[in-house]
């Protein structure tokens, strides 16, 4: 199959980490006689040093042109002291927005080789942790007016706000992802403070209607916090909005082991994805070849299974990352205390996935 995927590099770590899910998809695509094509975008602080604009409109279009888009981080310290609407994370949130890509799929899945990595304690690990995070992408806070303005001292307002049909499309990726799972819904809002969640409830339940095979539960979300460290092992699908799923799905990382582990989809109506771990640019630790590339490789698995239909290649990726961590080699951010682990920098990290992919 040909493709062509629009690749972002970022900053940050960005640059190390995506060259890492290239080699791989190279090696996937040589395996399988597949023709992946690479058609590099600028977006972030490097696009702001270059062209003044986190996404300008000529990058974003190799992307919209593009099969999928593989991204890696951006932002840093560079950009902190510039204006709000020009940050690099702009860019990130126009792209979002521009491919249309409402749905975001955060797994929280703990490889057991990976178990001592968890901060949590054995018997709560033992018990699993298998679940996803479905957030809903391009609405609410994040997108809702910003202004900051002098009335006597300075005051700052940020919109948050929902439709009823923004909430609908999520609600049903929720509740499709959790029939193909264990067919438990989570609903994750804060519907005993703010409308937007009353409403997104109200949408859920009546949703909820035609999924009669989907055990629908609600939970607010400081609570949700509190028993994604307590027990994990009940969630199998959450659903939320922007801002709440970004803040539990670092915390669903973490309880994983690490955040350097997690990939990312983010889909709308087409099959055209966005694929991106879900960690930062790191700048502390660029080019030192010392990051994790595993969130991003695993993130081009997942470009390959819901953008390209590859099942079987998908399937090859994640084996061979398995197969690596079972043979003892370790990031940085997922060595721990146990024996025989070896520790490997992101460049060898990524040949040994690619060596065990053509074994
Ligand atoms: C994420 C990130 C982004 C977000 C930032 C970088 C804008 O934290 O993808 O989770 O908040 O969505
Ligand atoms: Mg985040």
């Amino acid at each position: 199959m040909n493709k062509t995927i629009a690749v972002i590099r970022g900053d940050g770590i960005g640059p190390e980490i995506v060259n890492e899910a290239i080699k791989v998809l190279d090696v996937i695509a040589e395996k399988h006689g597949h023709n992946f094509t690479y058609v590099d975008a600028d977006m972030g602080g490097c696009a702001i040093d270059k062209y003044g604009d986190p996404l300008p409109r000529h990058e974003l279009d190799k992307c919209l042109a593009a099969d999928s888009v593989l991204l890696g981080a951006v932002g840093g310290p560079k950009w902190d002291s510039v204006a709000g609407n020009m940050r690099p994370e702009k860019g990130l949130l126009r792209i979002r927005a521009g491919m249309g890509v409402y749905s975001n799929n955060r797994p929280a899945k703990i490889w057991p080789q990976l178990a001592k990595a968890s901060p949590l304690k054995p018997e709560i690990v033992e018990k699993g942790i298998d679940f996803i995070i479905v957030r809903e992408l391009i609405g609410g806070i994040y997108f809702g007016e910003h202004k900051t303005y002098e009335q006597g001292e300075k005051i700052s307002e940020d919109v948050m706000k929902y439709s009823e049909s923004e909430i609908e499309r999520i609600g049903r990726i929720g509740f499709e992802t959790a029939r193909k799972r264990r067919k438990k819904l989570c609903s994750v809002e804060k519907s005993n403070v703010l409308d937007t969640s009353r409403l997104w409830k109200a949408v859920m339940h009546r949703l909820a209607e035609e999924y009669p095979d989907v055990e629908l539960s609600d939970m607010l979300v400081d609570n949700c916090a509190m028993q994604i460290v307590k027990n994990p092992a009940q969630f199998d699908v959450i659903v939320t909005e922007n801002m709440f799923g970004d803040i539990l799905s670092d915390e669903a990382s973490m309880i994983t082991g690490s955040i350097g582990m997690i990939p990312s989809s983010s889909l709308g109506a087409t099959s055209n994805g966005l694929y991106e771990p879900i960690h930062g640019s790191a700048p502390d630790i660029a080019g030192k070849d010392i990051a994790n590339p595993i969130g991003t490789i695993l993130s081009a698995a997942m470009m390959l299974r819901y953008s390209f239909d590859m099942p079987k290649e998908a399937d090859e990726i994640e084996n061979a990352v398995g197969k690596v961590l079972s043979e003892g080699y370790r990031t940085a951010d997922i060595m721990s205390a146990e024996e025989g682990l070896k520790p490997a920098k992101c460049s060898e990290m990524g040949g040994l996935i690619c060596r065990a992919i053509k074994n």
